[in-house]
């Protein structure tokens, strides 16, 4: 009845092995007494976690703070229909134990090459030929960075923080894009379908695995993005100036408003429009996550998302209020 990886993990089986703090609430019981409510990743996925206050008490102040790799051993729960563990031992990973921490990350649930490809065949239907050429120069031209995108997460934190979520925040505003391309008029949709796929191109290099590298710490996506894709605009024979122009601007205003750091508003139709659907795609993430994986099974809302600084409605308050053989109550 033991578990290998957190997917196989069934009520009242035990598991033991490497994990990664994905989140991470102090709580306190209805007793009063602090416990922490965790989810746990692996390679195979997420689950909740539990650490009551008597396994923290007993493992004298040891700390696990959220985006920690920690050997665990936990047993496997139903609590209201959703499978989770309670940990019974914990510690973190010493460099002795030889865990690769990116095999621990997370993945997105769409195959990052199938994604990949079906990217592609939007990109080949841009007309421009300098904006094909500049897409080709690194998706078809350039092996480096065509992997490194496919496995570049598209944050560390607020939306499609894993492997592959690149991939796959850049497909969704590719469909996005060509739909509302076509609703509005005069929208030049080359230059948005390539704005668009290098938007948060400067992510690729700005973010190691799931943390930020020092580059990307100081400089940050929007300014590495922008010297990336210039440079190698400049370096494209012909490759006209007002062209370089629009696509430089669609990356630095991108992200919209000043105080989301943007060094410039967005200016053009196809830079106001990427900056909608940007927001909107990883706006509508959080909404999906906060329904999917916060709130216990069968509860009518979300917890509260802090970035959204609301609850979701999952629907079903009705019937939850109604008694449990589902007569109407009587009047007195
Ligand atoms: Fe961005
Ligand atoms: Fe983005």
């Amino acid at each position: 009845m033991n578990a290998e990886t957190l997917s196989q993990v069934e009520e009242g089986a035990l598991f033991q092995g490497f994990v990664l703090v994905a989140r991470k609430s102090v709580r306190q019981s209805a007793s009063g007494e602090p416990y922490w409510d965790l989810v746990l990743q692996d390679a195979s996925g997420r689950l909740p976690a539990k650490v009551w206050g008597e396994v923290l008490s007993s493992h004298g102040g040891i700390e696990l703070q959220e985006g920690d790799t920690a050997k665990v051993r936990a047993v496997g729960e139903n609590y209201g229909g959703r499978r989770q563990v309670k940990v019974l031992r914990f510690r973190p990973v010493r460099p002795e134990d030889g865990v690769d921490a990116s095999a621990l990350l997370p993945r997105s649930p769409r195959d990052a090459e199938a994604m990949f490809v079906e990217m592609m065949a939007i990109l080949d239907t841009i007309s421009d030929p300098h904006l094909k050429r500049l897409s080709d120069s690194f998706f078809r031209e350039d092996a480096a960075f065509a992997e490194a995108f496919k496995r570049s997460s598209a944050a560390t934190r607020i939306h499609h923080p894993y492997v592959g979520g690149m991939v796959e925040h850049v497909l969704s505003l590719l469909r996005i894009g060509s739909f509302l391309a076509s609703h509005y008029p005069e929208m030049n949709r080359d230059l948005l379908l390539v704005g668009i796929v290098f938007h948060d191109a400067g992510k690729v290099i700005e973010l190691e695995g799931l943390d930020y590298s020092t580059e990307g710490e100081l400089l940050g996506h929007v300014a590495m993005g922008y010297e990336m894709v210039r440079e190698r605009m400049r370096r494209l024979e012909g490759f006209p100036p007002e062209l370089m122009l629009q696509v430089g601007h669609l990356i630095l205003s991108h992200q919209g408003e000043p105080e989301y750091g943007t060094p410039v508003v967005p200016k053009t139709k196809e830079a106001l429009l990427l900056h909608f659907i940007d927001n909107m795609d990883a706006k509508m993430f959080q909404c999906y996550e906060s329904l999917r994986e916060t709130g216990a099974e069968g509860q009518a809302f979300s917890e509260r998302n802090w970035l959204l600084k609301r609850r979701f409605y999952r629907g079903g308050a009705e019937e939850q209020a109604a008694p449990p053989d589902g007569t109407p109550e009587k009047k007195s």
